[in-house]
């Protein structure tokens, strides 16, 4: 017998609206439903797909005057649930684990926009499911990564496993796109520097020896991040190019391709082939300009910022729920998210 487990997504932003229309076709979740705070048009999405939509208790008579058969407070969905994936706006999760989720005793997953140090952490732990998706497993309050974070890890774990001590230090210039497709707000012709980057610290969480520098700039495109890394190795060996693919070949939610211009190519790829939301739900590492010079390789990927961790959450679900091995967890989340295939696709496309 197949045991439910009943998630509520608690918002329906770029994110929410991703984990919903996967986490609604899994057959071991029944999903409670997700959350709307606005009156708009996601909300005649969300009732399109057949969701409930909850909402704050002191909104639901202006919802439902504006036509929405929305199902009932927030509140209610909460407590009707086993566990909840927050997909609130950066920040709002703390104010939702103090309001509702620990006075409910219910367990929460938190998206990578909110804090793991300070006052206001939501949790004390980031999960990678590259390399602590075990540590995760029945805890009742993680973060899952953001998507850069979520690719670095990706990226510099089966490095470290291959080449280990003889990497000295990792630095990364992460180029971030300024919105996302479906965002309505304007990008600004400009390109700005983040003084304090999170991703830094983030990594650091679940790799606490790396000797990782990141830079992060934001730049006038809504068409994915892409991050260049700079492999330094101490030894005066350095691994051929090759050799450093091989350690790619056979990785989860990680594509090896040539043939694409820029990120534009890949996430236009992407729309065209029908993949759902037009995600990827990988990075790509770009083979073409793939350099080892000296002392140094370089690799560059773009991250499908906002694919990359729809996965990620549901392995997360699998670790903290069902406490499966990390092997049964991937090949579930390959069965609903078809990575492979894509993979191949991808590959084939830009080879
Ligand atoms: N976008 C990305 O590429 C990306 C990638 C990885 C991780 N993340 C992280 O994922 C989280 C969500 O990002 P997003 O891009 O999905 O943001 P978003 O598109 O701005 O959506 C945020 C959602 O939060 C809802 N909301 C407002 N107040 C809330 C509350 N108190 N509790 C719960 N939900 C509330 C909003 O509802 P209404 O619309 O009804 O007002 C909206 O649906 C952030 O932590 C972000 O850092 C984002």
């Amino acid at each position: 017998m197949v045991v439910l487990v009943r998630v509520f997504i608690n918002g329906y932003g770029n994110i929410g609206r991703r984990l919903a229309s996967a986490l609604a076709v899994d057959k071991e979740i029944q999903l409670v439903g997700v959350a709307k705070y606005s009156i708009d048009d996601k909300v005649k999405e969300a009732l399109e797909n057949h969701y409930d939509v909850y909402v704050p208790k002191e909104a639901i008579s202006s919802f439902k005057e504006q036509g929405y058969n929305v199902t009932g407070s927030i509140q209610e969905a909460v407590e009707h649930c086993d566990l909840v994936v927050d997909a609130a706006k950066e920040g709002a999760g703390y104010d939702n684990k103090k309001n509702l989720y620990e006075p409910m005793n219910k367990p929460a997953i938190f998206q990578g926009g909110e804090e793991r140090n300070g006052d206001r952490a939501v949790a004390d732990m980031i999960h990678n499911s590259r390399v602590n998706y075990d540590r995760a497993a029945g805890r009742t309050y993680v973060i899952q990564g953001s998507c850069n974070v979520s690719g670095m890890g990706r990226v510099m774990q089966p490095l470290i496993q291959k080449f280990g001590d003889r990497i000295k230090r990792f630095d990364i210039e992460l180029v971030r796109r300024w919105a996302d497709l479906e965002d309505t707000k304007a990008v600004k012709d400009s390109i700005e520097w983040d003084r304090d980057p999170h991703h830094q610290d983030d990594v650091k969480d679940f790799i606490p020896n790396a000797n990782l520098y990141v830079d992060a700039f934001k730049v006038p495109s809504r068409m994915m991040h892409l991050h260049q890394m700079f492999v330094r190795f101490s030894d005066g060996v350095m691994p051929t190019k090759d050799e450093i693919l091989e350690c790619f070949r056979n990785e989860f939610g990680v594509a090896i391709i040539a043939s694409a211009k820029g990120t534009g190519d890949v996430r236009k790829k992407a729309l065209e082939l029908g993949f759902p939301h037009g995600d990827t739900n990988m990075v790509h590492i770009h083979h073409d300009i793939l350099r080892v010079q000296e002392d140094t390789a370089k690799i560059a990927y773009s991250d499908d910022q906002t694919g990359m961790v729809i996965p990620e959450n549901h392995l997360l679900i699998q670790s903290m729920v069902f406490r499966r091995s990390r092997d049964e967890a991937i090949k579930r989340a390959d069965n609903l998210f078809q990575m492979n295939k894509r993979r191949e696709i991808l590959e084939e496309e830009f080879k």
